[in-house]
């Protein structure tokens, strides 16, 4: 091979931090295998199923779609007026009532290829928009973030988000980073579900947050990815209502992949909340820039999917239904799990209790997680992060005993 070939000296990649151990789990042949890894909601046998608000969107569109032809840059504009909707619902409002600020016609809202694809333009935003500007992360977070920051060539650095135990969250340690920021730094914050650690703010502390980001002119962006399978669709969106109220520029990071199930459809949004409605109208040109070089269109399917059921009264309760039904089967193995774990002598588990979304951890380390995977086929992620949706009343006794196990 010459020098200037693609292929020399080329070793390879390090595997996705969660996509490889999914992958090691799908290769393993043990059929008692447990998959706790994947950040996907699953039912009682571990299938992840199509939403029947979904299949009866799918069925209309079969029916009365006409054409493949391009979305706009920035997607259908029916379909983001609808997830505008979605993300800034108010409580007690009818769906479609917004904010004052959205009809100052401060915010704008793109379709973008999933949560990630949202999360790579809000970065891409802050790299053209606020060029000396670092990206702060919790630590730990979804790995993604900081893979993001570093593909789009974003510096970025980490801040303290839980307490050394791991039980609760350490509200002090993130002021202090907050104000140990550069104004005009951006913070990516879990606008609900902490993924990995499931410990999100309350709604109190979301307004102390809030205040010292305005206060310090730090830029928030917010993902959004688990809308509605923390506390609920409105409820989870305390986190947003904060950072409005304390009169912040925000990108929300929006996705359509957990609360409609639509993992493989690649539906999200951008939501740009600007000072006026002149600076929501030029970011927004700066994002289709972005978005031309980067996937040009969004893809069509699942945003109409999603738009089919936004725009129908009937079919969103059915789906509003369908999301309170995952949460509530999430919750109901997160409390599960903890009895079994306090009943096989594993140790006081009850923070998990406060934890919010498909995910806390454990507190397991590497050599740990490995004796769980050779020895008991059970695939969890770093730090013992756990998905309780993976779990089910025949599973939640072994894997509480095999994580006993390891503790005692
Ligand atoms: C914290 C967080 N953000 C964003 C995403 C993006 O999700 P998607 O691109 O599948 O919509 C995920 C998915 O796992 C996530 O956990």
């Amino acid at each position: 091979m010459s020098n200037g070939s693609l292929s020399a000296k080329i070793s390879s990649a390090p595997s996705d931090p969660i996509f490889g151990i999914v992958e090691a789990f799908r290769a393993d042949p043990r059929p008692e295998k447990i998959n706790l890894a994947a950040g996907v909601y699953m039912e009682e046998d571990g299938v992840t199923p199509i939403l029947a608000s979904v299949r009866e969107a799918e069925r209309r569109l079969l029916a009365n779609s006409t054409t493949k032809l391009y979305k706009p840059i920035g997607g259908d504009p029916a379909l983001v007026k609808l997830l505008r909707a979605l993300i800034f619902r108010e409580p007690g409002a009818p769906f479609g009532a917004l904010p004052a600020i959205a009809n100052e016609g401060r915010i704008e809202v793109l379709h973008t290829p999933g949560g990630t694809g949202a999360v790579r333009l809000a970065v891409e935003l802050v790299k053209r928009l606020r060029p000396n500007a670092e990206i702060w992360v919790s630590d730990p977070t979804w790995p993604n973030h900081t893979q993001i920051a570093d593909a789009v060539g974003v510096p970025h650095r980490s801040h303290p988000w839980i307490s050394a135990d791991a039980r609760a969250l350490d509200l002090d340690a993130v002021l202090q980073s907050i104000n140990a920021a550069k104004p005009g730094d951006a913070f990516i914050f879990h606008g609900a579900c902490h993924n990995p650690t499931g410990i999100d703010p309350t709604a109190a502390q979301w307004r102390v947050i809030a205040g010292a980001v305005a206060a310090r002119g730090i830029l928030p962006i917010l993902d959004f990815a688990y809308q509605g399978l923390g506390d609920g669709l409105v409820e989870d969106a305390a986190s947003l209502r904060a950072f409005l109220a304390a009169g912040c520029e925000i990108l929300v990071a929006a996705s359509a992949s957990k609360n409609f199930a639509l993992y493989d459809e690649r539906v999200g949004a951008l939501a740009i909340v600007a000072e006026d409605k002149e600076a929501a109208a030029a970011i927004l040109t700066h994002a289709k820039v972005a978005i031309r070089a980067a996937w040009s269109n969004p893809p069509g399917h699942g945003g109409e999917i999603v738009a089919e059921i936004l725009g129908d009264d009937a079919l969103r309760v059915q789906w509003e239904g369908e999301v309170t039904a995952m949460r509530e089967r999430i919750n109901g193995n997160r409390r599960a799990f903890v009895v079994a774990l306090a009943s096989e002598g594993a140790g006081d588990f009850s923070h998990l209790l406060t934890g919010r979304g498909m995910f806390s951890l454990l507190g397991l380390d590497d050599a740990q997680l490995k004796r769980l995977r050779d020895e008991q086929a059970i695939y969890l992620v770093a730090r013992g992060r756990i998905n309780f949706a993976g779990l089910s009343a025949v599973k939640i006794p072994i894997v509480a005993k095999a994580v006993a196990a390891l503790l005692r």
